[in-house]
């Protein structure tokens, strides 16, 4: 049985309510549809974890900078809650853009320093519809524990600093990040990849495998991004927007792995942009 769809706050508030009275735990998944392997994973850790599961469905218009990827993004709600119910999450919610934003609305959340780099730089404004919406979805749901995913890496550290600055007591989780076979990392942007931009995508996550592999026998960023960012366009990338070492904890600049790091990329295949990231220990 698929679960209930919610749209309206109050039947939320009335809800949840219920459920903290009764001493129950509530774990929040928040995604924009178009569910894939990666959301799933999220909503069966959240339904392991939890007394009660609340996925939300919201494509937020403050977060995209691009009208046409707010248009284009996959809408596929009653396919999505097909998908969920073997999960048994308690309640998908799913409000308008009235709800979440009314007339006369004016508040930004806006979380500094760690959205200056990465795809904080590429995409302006773009985490700040991030912060503001989870903050809401936080607040909406009253939620204990909220799992994201660590393909968003960047977004993941952003709604916890979030989280943590405006004292809103819930617990942010990150969940590993689920790929294809091939190594492509699931992103409901994949759909909009052509039959013959597909074949190429996995390079993406080929040539980081590659810098990391590289980074054990004491390689530098420095030697290292060069050709890999050839090698990309030589698969049909067009722009590498970046591919860069990070630290793990505060996404501060490396050249070496000299403490716990995550390896970062962006790049545009056939118009349409992918992103990943992965985990480099320190050494
Ligand atoms: P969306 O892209 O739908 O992703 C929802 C959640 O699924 C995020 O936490 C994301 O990191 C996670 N996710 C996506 N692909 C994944 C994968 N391959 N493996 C594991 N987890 C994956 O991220 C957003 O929506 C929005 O910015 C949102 C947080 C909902 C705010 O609007």
């Amino acid at each position: 049985m698929t679960a209930p769809i919610i749209r309206s706050l109050p039947e939320l508030r009335e809800l949840t309510r219920a459920w903290h009275r009764a001493g129950e735990m509530i774990g929040v998944v928040p995604t924009m549809g178009a569910l894939h392997q990666g959301h799933l994973s999220l909503a069966r850790i959240a339904r392991a974890e939890c007394d009660r599961v609340i996925t939300t469905i919201f494509v937020n218009p403050k977060q995209f900078n691009n009208p046409d990827d707010l248009k284009n993004y996959p809408r596929t709600e009653h396919e999505d809650a097909r998908k969920l119910a073997p999960i048994g999450v308690d309640v998908i919610y799913v409000p308008d853009g009235d709800t979440m934003y009314p007339g006369g609305f004016a508040t930004n959340v806006s979380v500094e320093g760690l959205t200056d780099c990465l795809c904080g730089a590429h995409r302006p404004g773009h985490f700040d519809g991030v912060a503001t919406v989870v903050s809401k979805l936080f607040l909406q749901t009253s939620a204990d524990k909220a799992y994201f995913g660590n393909k968003d890496y960047q977004q993941l550290q952003v709604v916890r600093r979030m989280a943590c600055d405006l004292d809103i007591p819930v617990e942010v989780i990150g969940c590993p990040t689920i790929r294809e076979e091939d190594g492509l990392a699931m992103s409901s942007r994949n759909l909009l990849l052509s039959d013959r931009a597909r074949i190429f995508a996995p390079h993406l996550n080929e040539v980081m495998e590659a810098i990391a592999t590289a980074f054990a026998e004491g390689k530098a960023m420095s030697d290292l991004s060069g050709p890999a960012i050839a090698k990309l366009e030589q698969a049909g990338f067009t722009e590498v927007e970046y591919l860069e070492l990070r630290a793990a904890d505060g996404l501060g600049l490396l050249d070496t792995p000299s403490e716990h790091a995550r390896l970062f990329a962006a790049a545009w295949l056939a118009g349409v942009r992918l992103i990943d990231n992965i985990d480099i220990p320190a050494r």
